[in-house]
C-alpha cells in the first residue's frame, strides 16, 4: 500500500516536471523566460496607465477615490519599469535609462499623489513622457 503511495506521488512529480520543463522551454525559445511580450505590455499596461493617470490629473476636481486610482496608476507604471528590466527584456543601455527615468518619475509622481498635489504629479507625468521617448527613440520602429 505504502509502496503503491510512493510509486503514484513520484509518478506524479515527474509528470508535473516534465510539464513545468516543456512550458519552460517553449517561452525560452520566444528568447523570454515570460510570455509577455513588450507590445502586449505598453498597449495593455503602460499606455493605459500613464493616459489614465495623466486625464485623472488634469481634472477639475479629483475626489478620494480619485486620488487612489491615481496611486494605482502610478504605482502600476512603477511596476512596469521593473518589468522592463526582468527576463531578458533590456538589450542595452539606452533601454535601461528609460526605464529607470520611468521608475523615478513615478515614484514622483506617487510622493505627489500622497499628498495630493497635482501640480507636482503632472510634473512627475511630464518625466514619465520622457522615458517613453527616451527608449522609443532607440528601440520603438
Ligand atoms: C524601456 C523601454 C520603453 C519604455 C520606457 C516605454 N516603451 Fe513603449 N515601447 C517600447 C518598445 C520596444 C515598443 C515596440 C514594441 C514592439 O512593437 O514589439 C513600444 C511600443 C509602445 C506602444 C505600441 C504598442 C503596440 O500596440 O504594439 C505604445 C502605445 C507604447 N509603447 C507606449 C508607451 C508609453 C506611453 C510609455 C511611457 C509611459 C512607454 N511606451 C515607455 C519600449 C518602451
Amino acid at each position: 500500500m505504502k509502496r503503491t503511495t510512493l510509486a503514484l506521488t513520484i509518478g506524479l512529480l515527474c509528470s508535473i516536471a516534465t510539464l513545468m520543463t516543456t512550458s519552460y522551454v517553449s517561452a525560452e525559445a520566444k528568447g523570454k523566460s515570460r510570455p509577455l511580450t513588450t507590445s502586449q505590455m505598453m498597449s495593455g499596461l503602460v499606455k493605459p496607465k500613464y493616459v489614465a493617470l495623466k486625464e485623472g490629473l488634469s481634472k477639475e476636481t479629483i475626489s478620494e477615490d480619485d486620488w487612489k486610482a491615481l496611486a494605482t496608476h502610478a504605482a502600476l507604471l512603477n511596476e512596469s519599469s521593473h518589468s522592463l528590466m526582468q527576463a531578458d527584456r533590456c538589450p542595452d543601455d539606452d533601454w535601461k535609462a528609460g526605464a529607470i527615468i520611468l521608475r523615478k518619475a513615478s515614484n514622483d509622481a506617487l510622493a505627489n499623489i500622497a499628498q495630493e498635489n497635482a501640480t507636482g504629479a503632472l510634473k512627475a507625468v511630464e518625466k514619465i513622457t520622457l522615458s517613453c521617448k527616451k527608449c522609443h527613440a532607440a528601440h520603438k520602429k
